[in-house]
């Protein structure tokens, strides 16, 4: 779990590598699965860096979180080939049949719902990834056999 010792060993290992915002970064996110808020002044310290520039990494790239993810993570995507074939109506169908908003976790923990930006399935749009598994095509079908699944 996390602590700001810990935090601090981890920043201490990373430190000596060449831009060692990025590795640190992921070095927590692996150990803690999230990047505690409260790491991000340590890591702005030791790097020399203010929070500000430190936060704009961690926010630059998606797959960082400050909280802990849910136990399964649907990705549905947002972008325009999906827009195209009908994103914008599954979105909300997510949502319902997952009972959960994007960028959020369920409060049993059981998924964490997030957009993201193509996933170079445009072929099969609209397309979604459940715990790193490309789904293509979705459809009111799809949607379901996922909310099942993340119900286990
Ligand atoms: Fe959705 Fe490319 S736009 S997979």
């Amino acid at each position: 779990a996390w602590s700001p010792e810990r935090g601090q060993e981890i920043i201490a290992d990373h430190i000596a590598l060449e831009g060692a915002t990025m590795p640190i970064l992921h070095a927590m996110q692996e150990t803690f699965g999230y990047v505690p808020q409260d790491a991000i002044p340590l890591i702005a310290d030791a790097m020399n860096l203010s929070r500000a520039e430190v936060h704009g990494v961690f926010t630059f790239y998606h797959d960082f979180r400050h909280e802990p993810a849910g136990r399964h993570i649907v990705k549905v995507c947002v972008a325009e080939a999906c827009q195209a074939a009908g994103a914008r109506e599954t979105s909300p169908k997510f949502e319902k049949a997952l009972d959960c908003a994007f960028g959020e976790t369920r409060p049993d923990g059981q998924v964490t719902l997030e957009p993201i930006y193509c996933l170079g399935l445009c072929a099969c749009a609209p397309s979604a990834m459940v715990d790193g598994r490309l789904v293509g095509l979705i459809d009111d079908e799809a949607i379901a056999e996922i909310a099942a699944e993340v119900r286990s």
